[in-house]
C-alpha cells in the first residue's frame, strides 16, 4: 500500500468534495452558450465538439451548426457534405460523420428523440461513455459520470494516481471516486465543474493550487507534486511524411478531389496529392523530382486523365515547388509541398460548371452529368469523354476559388488556398 492510500480514503469519502467545487462553480463558472439549455440535443453538439477543441474556437461553431441543423431531424436528413462543410476548420471530421451517423440512428431506431439515460445512449453510433454521461448528467440529471481529458488530470491530481491514466484500471478507479464524489442533486453542474476545475484552474503546466477550491483535499497537490500528475503513458512517435500536393488550375476554377469514405480526413474535399516516405524525399528544404518521377506521382493522384498532356508539357517546363508547411494530425505529420499547375483557359462557350450536353448513359452506370471533370485535352483542344463520367463525377471537381469555402477543405491545405488567393 503507497504513502499516499490512507489520505486517499478520506477523499474518496469526503461528502465536501462536492460541495466545495459546486460553491466554487455556482460563482466561477463561464457564461457559455450551452449552460443556457437542457436540450439534449444541443447538449450533445457541444460536447462532441469540445472533444479535443478550445472552448473558445467552438462557440461560432456550435451556433452555426444549431442555426442550421436546430434538431436531430433536421440533422438526420442532412446530407452529409453540408455538415462536413459546417465543421470545416474544427478539424477530426470523423467526429461530425458519427454525430450525423448518430442522428440517423435515433430517427431510425427512437422516434427521433433523444435517448434518455446513460445506457440507452451508449446504444447511439458514436455516442461513448464520455458524451453518454456528460448528456444523460446535464441533460436528465443522472448521476453518472463524465471522464474526458481535463476530469482526468483533476482527478488524478486529487487522488496523487500514479498509474497512467488511459488504462481500464485507472478509468474505474476514477469512475469509482466520483459516484462517491457525485452531486445527487446537480450531477450535470457536477461534472462540468469538473471540466470548468480542469479548464480554469487545474491547467497542463501552470495549475492554479493557491486559487483551487480543492486544494486542501488534493494529495497531489498536498505532497507538493501536483506536476507528477496525470502520468501517461509514453505516446508512440508520430509518422512524418511529406505531402506532395497538385493544384490544378483553369482560370479561377480549381480542381478538387474527394477523399475516400474511411480513413485520414474521410470524405472531405482535397487538393489531390500523394504521400511520400520521408526515405523517398529529404528531410529539410524541398525535394527535387525529376519529369517522369513527378508525373507519375501527379498520374497517381489524380483520377481523371483529361489533362495529363498539358501537365506534363507544364512539368517539362519546370514548374516550382512550394511549401514546406508542416500540418499535425494525432498519429502523422505531414510537410506539405504543393505547386499550381495553370490550365489554359477554356473557350467562353464551354463553362467548367455547366451541365454538358453529354450523349445518353445507360441508366445501369447510375451517374449525374454534373459537367465536372469530363474534359480531355487533346492537341490543345478540350473534348469531352463521356467514359469520365462513370469514373469521376462524383468524386471531383471544379470549383472557383470563393466557393472554396463552401467545400469541406480540411485545415491542412490553408496555406495552399492563401497561395493561391495571391
Ligand atoms: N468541455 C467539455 N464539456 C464541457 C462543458 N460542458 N463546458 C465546458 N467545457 C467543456
Amino acid at each position: 500500500m503507497d504513502a499516499s492510500y490512507d489520505s486517499l480514503i478520506d477523499i474518496a469519502q469526503d461528502q465536501s468534495l462536492s460541495v466545495r467545487l459546486l460553491t466554487w462553480y455556482t460563482v466561477e463558472k463561464r457564461d457559455l452558450p450551452w449552460r443556457k439549455t437542457s436540450d439534449p440535443y444541443a447538449i450533445w453538439v457541444s460536447e462532441v465538439m469540445l472533444q479535443q477543441t478550445q472552448v473558445k474556437t467552438v462557440i461560432p461553431y456550435y451556433e452555426r451548426f444549431l442555426q442550421r441543423f436546430p434538431n436531430v431531424e433536421q440533422l438526420s436528413k442532412a446530407n452529409l457534405e453540408d455538415v462536413l462543410t459546417i465543421w470545416s476548420g474544427l478539424g477530426y471530421y470523423s467526429r461530425a460523420r458519427r454525430m450525423w451517423e448518430g442522428a440517423r440512428y435515433i430517427c431510425d431506431f427512437c422516434g427521433g428523440k433523444m435517448p434518455e439515460d446513460y445506457d440507452s445512449l451508449l446504444r447511439v453510433p458514436g455516442i461513448g461513455k464520455y458524451t453518454a454521461g456528460a448528456i444523460a448528467s446535464i441533460a436528465f440529471g443522472q448521476s453518472v459520470a463524465a471522464i474526458d481529458g481535463n476530469v482526468l488530470r483533476v482527478v488524478s491530481r486529487l487522488l496523487a494516481w500514479s498509474e497512467p491514466v488511459e488504462t481500464v484500471r485507472s478509468f474505474r478507479h476514477f469512475s469509482d471516486h466520483l459516484a462517491v464524489w457525485q452531486s445527487d442533486d446537480q450531477p450535470g453542474d457536477f461534472n462540468q465543474a469538473l471540466m470548468e476545475l480542469g479548464a480554469m484552474i487545474c491547467i497542463t503546466t501552470k495549475p492554479d493550487c493557491s486559487n483551487c477550491p480543492l486544494a486542501q483535499l488534493c494529495v497531489g497537490c498536498l505532497q507538493g507534486e501536483v506536476l507528477r500528475y496525470p502520468v501517461k503513458k509514453p505516446k508512440a512517435q508520430r509518422q512524418v511524411l511529406t505531402r506532395l500536393t497538385f493544384v490544378l488550375r483553369i482560370g479561377d476554377q480549381i480542381y478538387l478531389q474527394k477523399r475516400p469514405s474511411s480513413g485520414l480526413l474521410a470524405d472531405l474535399w482535397e487538393f489531390p496529392g500523394v504521400e511520400l516516405s520521408e526515405d523517398k524525399v529529404m528531410e529539410e528544404g524541398i525535394p527535387i523530382f525529376n519529369l517522369s518521377q513527378i508525373f507519375d506521382y501527379y498520374k497517381k493522384a489524380i483520377a481523371v486523365r483529361s489533362f495529363d498532356g498539358r501537365v506534363k508539357d507544364r512539368f517539362a517546363q519546370g514548374l516550382p515547388l512550394q511549401g514546406p508547411v508542416w500540418y499535425t494530425f494525432s498519429h502523422r505529420r505531414w510537410r506539405i509541398i504543393w505547386t499550381i499547375i495553370d490550365l489554359p483557359s477554356l473557350p467562353d462557350s464551354i463553362k467548367l460548371t455547366d451541365p454538358l450536353d453529354l450523349p445518353e448513359l445507360p441508366e445501369s452506370i447510375g451517374t449525374k452529368s454534373t459537367g465536372v471533370s469530363l474534359l480531355r485535352e487533346l492537341d490543345g483542344k478540350y473534348l469531352f469523354d463521356p467514359r469520365e463520367v462513370f469514373q469521376s463525377v462524383d468524386n471531383s471537381c471544379w470549383v472557383s476559388l470563393q466557393d472554396l469555402s463552401n467545400f469541406p477543405l480540411p485545415v491542412a491545405f490553408s496555406a495552399i488556398v492563401e497561395d493561391l488567393t495571391k
